[in-house]
């Protein structure tokens, strides 16, 4: 038998660059909640600032701080998801790791689950009138109003604050959301209570939002694209099947058009109609592929020497789209002549976004072998050349 009391709360803390913050956390933790009745797991995507380096350093000594270190992916949601995945106990608590959650509500929050008195209690930050103090910005603020209130109209949802991150749940109510949660952004909350049938029996409760000690936000910029990849994804992709992905990237691509008529027509007049066009073609898929890479796999980003190389990848795979674009227009536009002639460019230009999306998808931003072998084969060449 062992001898330590049972475990009853799993922390789960996404980290990323809180080096400064990591300590600090688990000695509030220590002293608001009952010795021995909970761990804390970190789940950190390799911050550049040694985040998981503190996280071991601690958990040497201490057997009650975990940590996750994930090398190939980014992202807040998936972070939580694959902390709660880990918890050892029933009940999991969802935390900041930059000490703007007050963790001394948590005791409330772990009892109301306990009990069964709700399957979900978040604390909000809109329920006292000095909650949201830690905001970073007015902006913020407006964002986070506006956010909220389409967050409620569209999932049919009542909370003051549905966009919250400090939440205590069931580890078994996120478990049984798992076949339908997005995972993408940071919307974990709203993730879980609208992929979960029938939806949790949530609890809100009041809390200060404090202002950020050391790091900074890594949201703030990404908010409402975040939200309305998220849209997409628990919306439109349930009549429509294609990922979320997919009609962002298609999206962007559509602004590259214009990109590139707004680059081609100053150019044109100079460089005569073949070179122009050449280099418009170029500027449209750098275009494409920073904006792409920015948003739509904001959680897969290549940064540095991997950039350039995804570059050259993405030219080479939308190249072929073109060839691929080209030959399915003239294909129809000869077999079905009556056809107007719209038809079969419209139909081309679909074949090279749908072509685009899945070969990037695989070769450019992909986590297969395959893709990764390509990756570094070309960086050698790169390299040596
Ligand atoms: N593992 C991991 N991966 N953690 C991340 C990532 C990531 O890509 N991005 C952010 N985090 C961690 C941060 O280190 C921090 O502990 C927590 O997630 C929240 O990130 P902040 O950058 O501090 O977010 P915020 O304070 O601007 O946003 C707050 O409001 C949002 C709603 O508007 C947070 O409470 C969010 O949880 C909340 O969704
Ligand atoms: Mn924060």
């Amino acid at each position: 038998m062992s001898q330590t009391a049972p475990l009853l709360l799993s922390v789960i803390v996404p980290t990323f660059n809180e080096r400064d913050n990591i300590a600090e956390i688990v000695r509030r933790l220590e002293a608001t909640l009952p010795p021995q009745s909970w761990e804390v797991i970190f789940v950190d995507d390799a911050s550049p600032d040694g985040t998981a380096a503190g996280v071991r350093a601690l958990a040497r000594t201490d057997r009650r701080v975990r940590l996750i270190s994930r090398h190939d992916r980014r992202g807040l949601s998936s972070a939580v998801v694959e902390g709660v995945l880990a918890a050892a106990a029933d009940i999991v608590a969802v935390m900041d790791g930059d000490l703007q959650h007050d963790e001394s509500v948590l005791p409330g929050m772990v009892e109301q689950v306990r009990t069964g008195r709700a399957d979900l209690v978040a604390a909000s930050r809109f329920l006292s009138p000095d909650g949201a103090d830690g905001l970073s910005s007015d902006a913020r603020l407006a964002i986070s109003t506006s956010g909220i209130r389409l967050a409620n109209a569209v999932f049919g949802l009542d909370m003051s604050d549905p966009l919250t991150g400090f939440f205590v749940v069931r580890r078994d109510v996120v478990e049984r959301a798992l076949p339908e949660l997005s995972g993408l952004g940071f919307k974990i909350l709203l993730d879980i209570i609208t992929s979960s049938h029938p939806r949790p029996r949530v609890v809100e409760v009041p809390f200060r939002f404090r202002a950020r000690q050391h790091g900074e936000s890594k949201l703030d910029k990404r908010v409402m694209y975040d939200f309305f990849l998220f849209f997409l994804e628990k919306k439109v992709s349930r009549f429509i099947p294609v990922p979320a992905r997919f009609i962002s990237f298609a999206m962007i691509n559509a602004i590259g058009i214009l990109v590139h008529l707004a680059a081609f027509v100053p150019l044109a007049g100079g460089l005569g109609f073949a070179r122009a066009q050449l280099v418009a073609t170029l500027i449209a898929m750098a275009f494409n592929y920073t904006v792409n890479n920015e948003v739509t796999y904001s959680d897969r980003k290549l940064r540095g020497g991997k950039f350039y190389v995804g570059f050259v990848i993405f030219a080479v795979l939308c190249s072929l789209g073109v060839v691929a674009n080209v030959g399915v227009a003239s294909m129809l536009h000869q077999g079905y002549p009556g056809l107007v002639a719209l038809l079969p460019a419209a139909a081309g230009a679909f074949v090279t976004v749908v072509w685009n999306y899945v070969a990037t998808h695989v070769f450019v931003w992909g986590r297969g072998r395959l893709a990764q072998r390509l990756r570094i084969a070309l960086s050698r060449l790169v390299g040596q050349g």
